[in-house]
Parts: C-alpha cells; structure tokens; sequence
C-alpha cells in the first residue's frame, strides 16, 4: 500500500491534530518521541508524517509531496492555494482583527495606515474592499510591538484569548473574519488516494460532529 502523506502544522495546532489522529486509528507515537526527525511514520497504518512550519503547510500540499494538511484557515486565506478545503474541524478557533490603540481612526484618509501584520495579502484585500490605503509593515511575529512602538498605527492579526491585546494596551478596532483549523487535500491525491482519503475524512466528521 502507498503512503498517506499528512503536512502537520508544528506548534500549537500539533497537539489537538495528533488527539484527532489517534483517535481515528492512526499511531502518532512516533511524533512524540524527542526527535529532530522531520519524517516520521505509521508503518502499519501505511501513513507518513512531515513536521512543516505552519505558513509552508499549504505549500506543501499544493505541490502533492503531503496529499493532506491540518492548517489554520488564517494561513490558508494569505497563501491562497488551489486546495480542497474539506472539513471545518472547529478546532484553534480565533478571530483575525485590526487592532491598535482605542480611537485609532482608520478611516483618516489624509495619509496612508500603516498597518503591521504576518498576514500581508489578507490585509492588502481586507483594506482594499474598504478603499483605505495603507502602507504594510511585515513582522514574523510580536506584532503588538509595532503600534506601541510608533512602528505602525495598527495591527492586523489573529486574536484568541485577547489577553496579548490587553496586556499591551490595544483593542479591536474592526473584526476581519473568524478563524479555525482546517482540512485540506490535495487536488490530484483526492483521486489517486480516493478511499484512504475519505475514509479518513468521514472518521473525522464524525469525531468533530459527535
Ligand atoms: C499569536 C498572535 C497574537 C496572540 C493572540 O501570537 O499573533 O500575538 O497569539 O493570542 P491571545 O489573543 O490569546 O493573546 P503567537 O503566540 O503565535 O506568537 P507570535 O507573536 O510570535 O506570532
């Protein structure tokens, strides 16, 4: 039997995404072990394991060298690729958001927002269907930093618990959209790998639904 190739997202959503494995038969043993190992495996499930930077999920799975990913839909929306999305797992839920300090006017259209955030295309689109020019300002992360700072005069960026808002002083100025994980399949594998992919999506369904 071929592979099944899964891009798992490290960090946060690691975790939940391995409870989900696990509980639809599939041996993640090998992803807790104390590893640098970036290839891990199921062997008698048939099924192989990339451990992938959460933004290169998407890109992995579009090139066909993982046939599924378990992502968050926020990196889905700025990489923006020709992916099956098939199941909504409810799961890492949060929400995108301009933020910045209370009575930041973003609508002052006498000069350009400038607007820090890891999501640049989501915000180029989000302030455009508004007509409100802005000037973007590309951080990896921390990116609170940037209004306190005077490096931006508002952020755009994932919001779960509030509280790194709060502790620096910021609030939600307009919400963008709501965020949770996702599955995603590649266009070619949900053919080649039919069976094994639904199978495995019907077993989730009905984890998440139940
Ligand atoms: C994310 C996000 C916010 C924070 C939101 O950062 O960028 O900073 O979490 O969560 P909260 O609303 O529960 O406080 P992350 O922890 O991924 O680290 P980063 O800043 O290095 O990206």
């Amino acid at each position: 039997m071929e592979y099944l190739t899964i891009a798992l997202a490290k960090g946060r959503l690691a975790e939940i995404t391995m409870d989900i494995l696990e509980q639809c038969g599939i041996d993640c043993a090998a992803l807790k072990e104390e590893t640098r190992k970036l290839v891990l495996c199921d062997e008698t499930n048939k099924v192989k394991f990339l451990l992938v930077k959460p933004s290169d999920v998407p890109t992995y799975v579009d090139y066909g060298v993982a046939d599924i990913g378990f992502i968050g839909k926020d990196t889905l929306m700025e990489e923006n690729r020709p992916l099956y999305e098939v199941l909504d797992l409810h799961f890492a839920k949060c929400k995108l958001s301009v933020a910045g300090y209370p009575h930041t006017n973003i609508y002052d259209k006498t000069k350009a927002l400038k607007v820090a955030t890891k999501y640049p295309h989501i915000a180029e689109k989000f302030f455009h269907a508004k007509e409100i020019a802005i000037e973007i300002i590309p951080l990896h992360g921390s990116v609170e930093l940037a209004p306190i700072t005077g490096l931006s005069d508002v952020i755009l960026d994932i919001v779960e618990s509030g509280k790194t808002l709060r502790a620096n002083g910021l609030d939600i100025l307009e919400d963008v959209c709501d965020i949770s994980a996702r599955l995603v399949v590649n266009q070619v594998s949900l053919k080649t790998k039919s069976a094994r992919i639904r199978d495995l999506v019907s077993k989730i369904s009905v984890l998440i639904e139940g």
